[in-house]
């Protein structure tokens, strides 16, 4: 950031909040109203500022971040730390939805009592409202001590990324009926624990929304059509930044690489030539400075300080 142009902190607090906060109360009357819930990830301060300003009910920092931040080629190397980092940026951004916070493979895997720990960093340490795990019958436990212990979960069942190993890849879930029965049952199980929210992910349509029409908590889809009570996409997905052939269930609103690639080129392109910057872009002193800058004592104070100056200095 430029040092001329930054935020202050009166331009911070002068910035009205002019949407109410969204809480889960918020998405269950969404539910029962039949109003759709708009959800998506962001990472940083700057496109969560702009995704919560654009009126997005729920922020999840994803664990998506791996791939789309960080170059990785699955969500399964993100650690903790690096988690817990991107929420306090999004944290600070956001005025509006609720912040969720994706809980990283490993974090909660090897006992329930490590769940609940990390996930109250999360929430102590990062200002997250939620955190989201995934797996179905298998995490009950961990959902229903994470909401003794007041922190709402965000539950996400079907292409689970983070399963990406035993599923043997990316692939669409819950085809046969006993695999879509699972699902289902899974969903059950999980809002009878406790979840506040269930994030569908690479199933049939029908599948999708026969568990929707089932719970009494809202689901989101992604790559689970439209019967949800919800929509998620990757932020980056979402404006051409993922580097890669996007999904059948993606619709980009943007080309933020093109616009982006448009920029640095005309960029490099000015430099090169000396166009950048020009004289309007350039501070400046007074004539009177300049020449005394430009007499050959001045230089010389320049070169050597004087003794009087150190002293003053001193
Ligand atoms: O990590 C993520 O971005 C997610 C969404 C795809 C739901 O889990």
């Amino acid at each position: 950031m430029s040092i001329t142009n930054f935020r202050s902190a009166d331009a911070q607090a002068g910035a009205q909040t002019v949407t109410p906060k969204v809480t889960f109360q918020t998405l269950q009357e969404k539910k029962q109203a039949g109003r759709p819930i708009a959800a998506l990830t962001a990472y940083d301060y700057a496109t969560a500022r702009l995704v919560d300003e654009a009126g997005v009910d729920l922020i999840l920092v994803g664990d998506s971040l791996a791939m789309v931040v960080m170059g990785y080629d699955s969500t399964l190397p993100v650690t903790m730390d690096e988690m817990l980092h991107h929420t306090r940026a999004v944290r600070r951004a956001v005025k509006h939805a609720i912040v969720v916070a994706d809980m990283p493979y490993g974090s909660y895997h090897v006992s329930v009592a490590e769940g609940v720990a990390n996930a109250a960093r999360f929430v102590k340490e990062a200002g997250a409202e939620a955190v989201k795990i995934e797996g179905g019958a298998a995490r009950c436990e961990l959902v229903q001590r994470l909401t003794e212990a007041e922190i709402p979960v965000v539950c996400h069942l079907g292409l689970t990324p983070q399963a990406v190993h035993r599923m043997g890849g990316y692939k669409v879930q819950g085809k046969t009926l006993a695999a879509a029965e699972e699902l289902a049952r899974d969903a059950r199980m999980l809002e009878a624990a406790g979840a506040s929210l269930i994030v569908l992910e690479g199933m049939p349509r029908e599948v999708a929304s026969i568990i929707t029409s089932q719970l009494r908590i809202p689901t989101i889809g992604i790559g689970a059509g439209p019967d949800c009570d919800g929509q998620i996409l990757v932020f980056h997905d979402l404006v051409n930044l993922s580097f890669s052939r996007p999904a059948k269930f993606v619709r980009q609103y943007g080309d933020a690489a093109a616009l982006f690639r448009n920029a640095i080129e005309g960029y490099v392109h000015d430099v090169e030539e000396r166009s950048f910057p020009d004289d309007a872009e350039s501070y400046h002193v007074s004539r009177e400075v300049i020449d005394a800058l430009k007499a050959p004592e001045a230089g010389e104070t320049l070169r050597a300080p004087s003794k009087a100056h150190l002293v003053r200095k001193a």
